[in-house]
């Protein structure tokens, strides 16, 4: 069955062709042989009785581990034994892990949301993981949060395990974006599309609607806009898709263009958006732009954002160049609090 290059060949290839440092390529197959292990359990689900909240007694009366927890310890054990790492750090915990003082340390940080989309676990709905490395500072003392705060410009490699009907595996390192599945036969990550290509046009948008009466004019105005379809100044129809995960989501836009959005809104106006800018927006951000499209907050490329917290969160709109142009277009008179500018 197996027809192109399983995810190490591509990766021994591009190494050969010096379009990857050798370390870097070693991240990224020990990152994706963690993701299986992950795959694992998700795709068991209830037979490892990992579903359900934390907290949850399981039916032989023990305290469940929450998936989320268990997936974000899989990673860590598995990446801690490669000293490939100078530290990581997860949307599961407050800080960062540095890497054992004991141990020798590698050349680059490790940034990941382990299970993205884990609401939709309990119902059987496609999750994911999402990845990001980064350069570690040349120091000697450990590695601290602010060693992370680097732009998404700055990520040497990104990628995401999608566990839908199939698992599939996107990365770029900074030459497009490739795809992989996982053939459950040989167990081995299988190259289907060496440079994925977001279309520059849509006639598809993503965002959770229901939220609508807290969106901030600009939002307001675009949505109204696609709306009115064929009747309205855009002069053709759009589709609407919401998974209410990520992974999901742009993958699919990542197949057949459109727009993934989730803006910032009034539901808690300190908060500059729901995603996480450094766990799951830059690392889309950079496999989008790699595969041709773009990502912004509606004001600016999200990967030039300087981070000021591991945890900092970021509004969304990414997939097809022109329309996420057209949804920048509607905020150019607004700041980013949804306020009209003089
Ligand atoms: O941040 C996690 C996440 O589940 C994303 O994967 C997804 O796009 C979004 O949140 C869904 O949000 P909501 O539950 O508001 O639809």
């Amino acid at each position: 069955m197996q027809t192109g290059p399983s995810l190490k060949e591509f990766l021994a290839q591009a190494h050969d062709d010096g379009l990857i440092p050798g370390d870097l390529e070693q991240v990224l197959v020990e990152t994706a042989a963690a993701c299986k292990v992950i795959g694992y359990n998700v795709q068991r689900g209830g037979l490892l009785d990992v579903l359900g909240a934390e907290g949850h007694v399981n039916v032989q009366g023990e305290e469940q581990k929450k998936l989320d927890v268990i997936t974000n310890d899989i990673l860590i054990d598995h990446m801690q034994k490669t000293n490939l790492l100078a530290g990581m750090a997860s949307e599961e915990m407050e800080d960062c892990l540095p890497s054992p003082e004991d141990q020798p340390k590698g050349r680059y940080l490790l940034v990941f949301d382990p299970l993205d989309g884990s609401s939709n676990i309990d119902i059987n709905m496609s999750v994911g993981t999402i990845f990001s490395v980064l350069p570690a500072p040349k120091k000697t003392t450990p590695i601290v949060n602010e060693d992370f705060l680097q732009p998404g410009t700055e990520q040497v490699a990104a990628g995401f395990c999608l566990f839908g009907p199939a698992t599939m595996l996107v990365i770029s390192f900074g030459n497009g974006s490739h795809c992989f599945t996982l053939d459950p036969d040989s167990e081995q990550f299988i190259l289907i599309d060496t440079k994925m290509e977001v279309p520059k046009e849509t006639q598809e948008y993503a965002v959770n609607s229901s939220n609508q009466r807290h969106w901030h004019p600009p939002m307001q105005n675009y949505i109204e806009d696609l709306l009115t379809g064929v009747d309205g100044p855009r002069g053709k129809n759009f589709n609407m898709r919401w998974i209410a995960s990520m992974v999901a989501e742009i993958y699919r836009v990542l197949s057949r263009g459109g727009i993934f959005m989730y803006p910032r809104d009034e539901r808690n106006p300190g908060s500059k958006g729901r995603l996480r800018l450094m766990y799951e927006a830059n690392p889309m951000a950079m496999i989008l732009e790699n595969a041709g499209g773009s990502a912004s907050t509606g004001h600016g490329r999200i990967m030039e954002i300087q981070p000021e917290g591991l945890h900092d969160r970021v509004a969304c709109f990414m997939g097809s160049v022109k329309e996420v142009e057209f949804a920048e277009g509607y905020h150019k008179g607004y700041s980013e609090e949804g306020v009209a500018k003089a």
